[in-house]
This record gives structure tokens, C-alpha cells and sequence, in this order.
């Protein structure tokens, strides 16, 4: 018998038991003739220790164990004399009576702690030691978890779920797609699935009625902290429903998720359409954990009425910078107007980087004593300056940051900056949550490298049907029943309704450039499927690393993926990807390099 207890387990309650465990040695302490030496398993911690007056043949053993070494132990539940109030163990201890090295290891290339001194490739490399941290496995236990709530939720809701295939052709969700060549149909590939999006659409169809499957999808695209070439979807899809029906059902499976999970409960989910999120966050996906809202000094792109003219001093044009720009845009960080010199240089230098690339920094101080100090006070006398104070709701205390330029690309600019004071100002805490809704999003975005329209979300998603009149005449202006879940400024979920009519659907194949030929030729077999008495449907995907790595307060998802890709898309541990030889290439018709 390999173990009667885990090393997670034993309390003063086994006080006297005679027990057996398993596991590995995390470090051993030989204090002057006491050895102790800490056990752990996926469970715990357990203490062992062993004195002088044990048998020489066991402190033999003892002396010859290694970090890491797998052993198997006997003996007897005793009560530690210095409790570790921090372990479950804590109070007690094994006193060995016998010991059995299983397996011995080699010195780990870094330490298997909680802090570990290992950097991060050498941790990918040595993937399954940085498995044995607590840290890490305990990221997997709560996807574990938040998996098998989903399940719960999703199974008492009548989602059937069903598997899809791999071996595909493209899917069009806007990256690339990795390709499989097929041996047995030479020069021809198969594309992984960028989503399983025309499969559940089908499924609909078949009249599955209510849909779901936790599955891996595939993007080549360029890696980020919340991107993974390989990266898993809740993948959801439901008949006979309208936009509002989705909402409810997926606020609920997310209320679900965190109720059981983190034991948090949340009020109905804010809503905000997509028009007011590039205005009031400069983002489609606020960060609403923090006010900080956008206030527009000069908005161009409006009709003469409606523009905002707190750029000018008294009605007339003074400061270049503004008089120029299309567009200036400013928002209030609250408490920081004790920012010094050298901070508001180092502020200038992030909007200023290539990444974010603004021109410059205006600011606004209003300072304790009540007045206002500004960087244009050369162009803006205290009265301008009241105005501003006014328009940002400014008390003493308070720093104001402008930025000008082109209205899309300030508002972007002054996103990144909000984000950055919202991080320096310390309002981002990681164990509060804020999820919203962004809906009403546009159907269409205009792609100025290829000069045409692109599907915002996707192509079967549904254009408001109070829009549809708008697609000749202004199709940038066509709405769709699209929505995302967004939680702290991360994109967790995407979706729409989708079109489940063929006429539009060709149309809309029209409006995103394809000839009849080619959508027939990559699309075909759905708009055929639609004649076979498509029912209105509807769905979403949820990116469940994304949403394991938030309910886990972290920055990157790798850290909630047993084997994550390196932002190169590299496995070091396994080294892939890697050349194939030349008898391979030439089964799958490859060309050889010779
Ligand atoms: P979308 O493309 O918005 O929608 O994807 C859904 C969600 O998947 C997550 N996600 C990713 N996570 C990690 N790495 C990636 N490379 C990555 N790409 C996307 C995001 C995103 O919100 N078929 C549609 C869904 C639908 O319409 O039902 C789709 O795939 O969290």
C-alpha cells in the first residue's frame, strides 16, 4: 500500500494513528541530530521527523534524501510541539518509523516554492516542475472547478453538449488560420477551427435547440498576455431566442460561476452601448472598476451646435495645439494633483511611446488651495481655467490630462493613459469585479489597408433590423445585435444574433466583398443549410482562460493553462513547433528544400 492518508489531511484528530503517505521531499532540516523534513502532495504538507535515537539504517536513508526525491513513509501521528498555524497539518507531525526512497531526482533547475527563483522560460521548459508549485496547481484546481459549474448551470438549463470538429475549413473570426495538410487528398489542407461558429449555427439548424461545448480553438495571430494560439471557448449557441434572452442566460451563468466559485453575488450587469463606451473610455471594453469618464473639450466630428468649446478662450482661437486638432479630449484623476514634475514627464513619455504614440500632454492642476495651475496657462487665463474645472467636476486635489489629436486616435491614446493613472492610482484592485455589457455594436469597420468594410464581429452576425435600410446608403452606421462580456477592462465574451435567413446572409457576403462564387465556394453548405428551415438563433463564446485568469486575479492566461505556448508560440518543454523530415513532406505533398 502506497498511502493511507494525503499530506493534506492529518490533524490532532489522527493523534496516535499508525499512517503511511506518499510524496515528494520538499526540503529537510537536520537541526543537530532532529531531522525534519516537509512531504507534499497535490493535498499538502506534511512534517516528518526523525532523531538520533531512531535506527541507523533509517537516518542512513534520511541523510541521502534530495530535494525532490519520492518517498513513502511510516509511522506515527504525533502533536508538534511549534505549530504552523499556516499548513492544515500545522499540529502535527509523522515520527517515521520506516522509510522508502521511490524514486530519486535530480536537483530541479529552480526552486519548487511558492516564490520560486526560476525565470520564466525556465519554468516553460521544466513546465511540469513548475506544475508541482502551489500557486500553479491551484490555478488549474479552479479551472477544474469553474468547468464543472459551467457544466452544472449549462446542463440545468438544457444545453446539450456536443463535440465539433477539428479538422476543418476556415472559420472567419479575423486571424489567420493554422493549416493541416491531408495526405490523402494531395495539395489540399484542412484549417483548425478559429471557433466551432458554423457547426453550432448548424446544429441549430438540426434543432438542437439549446447548444454548448468547452473546446480548443485555434488563431494565428500575434501573441499577447491574453492571447494563445491554442486557447479554450465556452462556446454557447441558442434557437428561438432574441438578444435579451442571451443576456439573461449568460449574466447567469456568469453570476453562477463567481457565486460558486468565489462565493461573490453582483447586482443586475451594467449595460452600455458601443457609442458610448468609445466615447466616455475611448474602449470597447471600459475598465468600469474606476470612474475617470472621457469629457471632450473640442469635438469637431460634431455638428457647429453641438461641439463642445472649452478649447477656446472667451469664443476665440488661442492655443495652436487645440486650434489644429480635430479632436481634444481630457479626463480627471482624481487625488493626483501632488504630481511632480518628473512624474508628469514620466506620463508624457508613456503616451509619447510608438505603442501609443500622442504628441504631448496638457494638464490642469487644481491645486489645494483652491487655484487652478495649468501647462497652457500661457494661452488660458483663470477664467478658461474655471471653466475646465467645471467641465471635469475638479475639486482641490485634483489633476486634469488632456490629450489632441484625431478624434479615433486620442480616444485611444487617452484609454491607455486612463488605465495607466487608474493602475498608478491604485483604483484597479484585483479582487473587485466589474462586468458589463457592451452592446449595439457596429456590423461593419472599415479597414483602411484593404480599403472595404470587414464584419465587426463576424459575418452571420444580424444587423439591427431598423439599420438594415442603412447598408447601401451608410453601411459604417449599421448597428448589429452584437454583445460582449467584458469584466475589468478584458474582453471575457463575445457574441450576436446571428442571421438565420439566406437572402441577407448573401447580402451580407455582398458587403464584405465576396463575389457569389466565393461565398458559395467557403460558405455554401450554411447558406444551403438555411433553406432547410433555419431557426432564429443566437449565441456567445466565453474565452474561459480569460475568465479562469481574472477569477484568479491575473495578469496573463498562460498562467491558467496546464502547457501554454511561449509569446513566440513555442513550446520549449516538448520544442515545437519543429522541421518535419523530407519523407514526410513529400507524403503530404510538401515541397522538399533540397
Ligand atoms: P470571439 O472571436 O469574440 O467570438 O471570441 C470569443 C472569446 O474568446 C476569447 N478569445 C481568446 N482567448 C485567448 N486567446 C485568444 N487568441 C483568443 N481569441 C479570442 C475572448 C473572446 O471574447 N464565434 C464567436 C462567438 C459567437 O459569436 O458566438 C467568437 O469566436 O475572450
Amino acid at each position: 500500500m502506497h498511502r493511507t492518508h494525503t499530506c493534506g489531511e492529518l490533524t490532532i484528530g489522527n493523534l496516535g494513528q499508525e499512517v503511511i503517505l506518499s510524496g515528494w521531499v520538499q526540503k529537510s532540516r537536520d537541526l543537530g541530530g532532529t531531522t525534519f523534513i516537509d512531504m507534499r502532495d497535490r493535498y499538502g504538507i506534511t512534517q516528518l521527523v526523525v532523531n538520533t535515537d531512531d535506527a541507523d539504517d533509517l537516518r542512513t536513508k534520511v541523510k541521502d534524501l534530495g530535494r525532490e526525491f519520492v518517498i513513502k513513509v511510516k509511522g506515527t501521528v504525533l502533536e508538534r510541539s511549534n505549530k504552523n498555524p499556516k499548513i492544515a497539518t500545522g499540529d502535527i507531525e509523522i515520527k517515521v518509523s520506516d522509510l522508502e526512497i521511490l524514486n530519486v531526482a535530480k536537483l530541479p533547475p529552480f526552486m519548487i516554492e511558492d516564490e520560486t527563483d526560476g525565470g520564466d522560460e525556465l519554468r516553460m521548459r521544466y513546465r511540469y516542475l513548475d506544475l508541482r508549485r502551489n500557486p500553479v496547481r491551484n490555478n488549474l484546481i479552479l479551472r477544474h472547478k469553474m468547468a464543472q459549474e459551467i457544466r452544472k448551470y449549462l446542463d440545468a438549463e438544457g444545453f446539450l453538449e456536443v463535440e465539433t470538429p477539428v479538422l476543418i475549413k476556415s472559420t472567419p473570426e479575423g486571424a489567420r488560420d493554422f493549416v493541416v495538410p491531408s495526405r490523402m487528398n494531395p495539395g489540399e489542407f484542412y484549417a483548425l477551427p478559429q471557433s466551432p461558429q458554423t457547426f453550432k449555427q448548424l446544429l441549430m439548424v438540426s434543432g438542437f435547440d439549446r447548444y454548448f461545448q468547452i473546446v480548443k480553438c485555434f488563431r494565428d495571430e500575434d501573441l499577447r498576455a491574453d492571447r494563445q494560439p491554442e486557447f479554450t471557448q465556452i462556446d454557447c449557441e441558442m434557437a428561438f431566442i432574441e438578444q435579451e434572452d442571451i443576456l439573461n442566460m449568460f449574466e447567469g451563468l456568469t453570476r453562477h460561476m463567481f457565486k460558486n466559485v468565489k462565493g461573490l453575488e453582483f447586482e443586475d450587469f451594467p449595460r452600455m452601448d458601443y457609442a458610448d463606451a468609445m466615447r466616455l473610455y475611448g474602449s470597447d471594453k471600459p475598465d468600469i472598476r474606476f470612474g475617470m469618464q472621457f469629457v471632450e473639450l473640442k469635438n469637431s466630428t460634431l455638428p457647429v451646435d453641438e461641439a463642445p468649446l472649452l478649447w477656446r478662450g472667451g469664443g476665440e482661437a488661442v492655443f495652436p495645439v487645440f486650434d489644429n486638432a480635430e479632436f481634444v479630449v481630457g479626463i480627471n484623476a482624481k487625488g493626483a494633483a501632488h504630481y511632480t514634475r518628473k512624474q508628469l514627464d514620466e506620463l508624457t513619455d508613456f503616451i509619447k511611446r510608438p505603442q501609443i504614440g500622442a504628441t504631448g500632454l496638457i494638464y490642469m492642476r487644481h491645486n489645494e488651495d483652491g487655484t487652478l495651475k495649468s501647462s497652457v496657462d500661457k494661452f488660458y487665463d483663470e477664467e478658461q481655467l474655471k471653466k475646465w474645472s467645471a467641465a471635469f467636476a475638479t475639486e482641490p486635489g485634483d489633476l486634469v490630462l488632456v490629450l489632441a489629436g484625431a478624434k479615433d486616435r486620442a480616444r485611444k491614446q487617452l484609454n491607455e493613459l486612463r488605465l495607466e493613472m487608474g493602475n498608478r492610482l491604485g483604483l484597479r484592485d484585483k479582487n473587485k469585479f466589474a462586468p458589463l455589457w457592451v452592446i449595439d455594436f457596429p456590423l461593419l469597420e472599415w479597414d483602411e489597408e484593404t480599403e472595404r468594410y470587414h464584419a465587426m464581429h463576424h459575418p452571420f452576425t444580424s444587423p439591427k433590423p431598423e439599420d438594415i435600410a442603412l447598408l447601401d446608403t451608410h453601411p459604417g452606421d449599421v448597428r448589429a445585435n452584437a454583445y460582449d462580456l467584458v469584466i475589468n477592462g478584458t474582453e471575457i465574451g463575445g457574441g450576436s444574433i446571428r442571421i438565420h435567413d439566406r437572402k441577407l446572409q448573401s447580402i451580407m457576403f455582398k458587403h464584405l466583398g465576396f463575389t457569389p462564387e466565393e461565398a458559395q465556394k467557403q460558405f455554401g453548405f450554411l447558406l444551403e443549410a438555411f433553406e432547410y428551415g433555419a431557426p432564429p438563433h443566437g449565441g456567445i463564446a466565453f474565452g474561459f482562460d480569460r475568465l479562469v485568469s481574472i477569477l484568479a486575479g491575473l495578469d496573463t492566461i498562460r498562467d491558467v493553462i496546464a502547457f501554454p505556448k511561449n509569446n513566440s508560440g513555442r513550446d520549449v518543454m516538448i520544442d515545437s513547433p519543429s522541421t518535419i523530415d523530407d519523407k514526410q513532406k513529400k507524403e503530404l505533398y510538401i515541397e522538399t528544400t533540397v
